[in-house]
């Protein structure tokens, strides 16, 4: 079966009650392609007035969560309180928390894995450095990142998963991946699925690609076979989002 579109806007710590407002009431009123899954996330404190004025084809995430249960985690929210918020996706390993924040690999996959037991589907961000990719290691840095989520979570827990391809030095620069870099790393992603996870795995997970996303490129992106969608950041705050939500029609 194909493996449905999937476009998720990342607000980041962007946004006011009023402009996200804004934001939501255009593409609630948009015309959005029914065969691209939609989710937006905004920062935290906006997520239930997220929730409340978009319609139900358009999901929310989170952009992070913790990986405990409630309790004594001053500044954290639990997977529980995303489920009782209706808020149905989380994403993770974003490269400005691992590189902001110094989370680790196994932080990551530990989070990863608290999220999908509780019900919480997983945008899961990976990419290499600009030094990385000079080096020629890109490959070697992003199969890592999956690795270490798939020593915890195991062959069975990919089927809620999103893989976000995010190439550090394209995201906010304006540098987008050319088709062929994009390409060339998430069918690498797609044959280490399927030599590490499995066939299905392989076949059936999305793997996005994030960093520079604008209705200027999206189209040329959209046509590689192996990329199966965008995490947007900046572009996501500006109504020709819709057009890269569009990207395929
Ligand atoms: O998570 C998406 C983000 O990292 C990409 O940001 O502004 O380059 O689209 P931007």
């Amino acid at each position: 079966m194909p493996r449905k579109f999937f476009v998720g806007g990342n607000f980041k710590m962007n946004g006011t009650i009023e402009s996200i407002k804004s934001i939501v009431h255009n593409l609630a009123s948009a015309k959005l392609d029914p065969n691209t899954e939609v989710v937006i996330s905004p920062p935290a404190l906006y997520l239930l007035l997220t929730r409340e004025h978009l319609p139900p084809n358009i999901e929310v995430a989170a952009q992070n969560v913790f990986d405990k249960p409630n309790g004594a985690f001053t500044g954290e929210i639990s997977v529980s309180q995303l489920k009782d918020s209706n808020i149905t996706w989380t994403i993770l390993g974003h490269s400005e928390r691992r590189t902001i924040l110094n989370e680790s690999d196994d932080f990551v996959a530990k989070k990863t894995k608290t999220a999908l037991d509780g019900g919480i589907g997983v945008i899961l961000c990976c990419g290499e450095s600009l030094e990385q990719r000079e080096k020629g290691t890109t490959v070697e840095v992003v199969t890592k990142q999956l690795a270490a989520v798939n020593d915890v979570i195991g062959k069975d827990g990919w089927k809620n998963v999103v893989i976000a391809y995010e190439p550090i030095w394209a995201i906010g620069t304006g540098k987008v991946a050319t088709t062929e870099q994009a390409q060339e790393v998430h069918a690498a992603i797609r044959k280490w699925l399927g030599d590490a996870v499995s066939s299905e795995a392989a076949e059936n997970t999305r793997i996005i690609y994030g960093g520079s996303v604008s209705e200027k490129n999206c189209k040329d992106l959209s046509t590689q076979p192996d990329v199966d969608g965008f995490l947007v950041g900046g572009a996501s705050l500006k109504p020709a989002f819709v057009d890269i939500i569009n990207a395929k029609h």
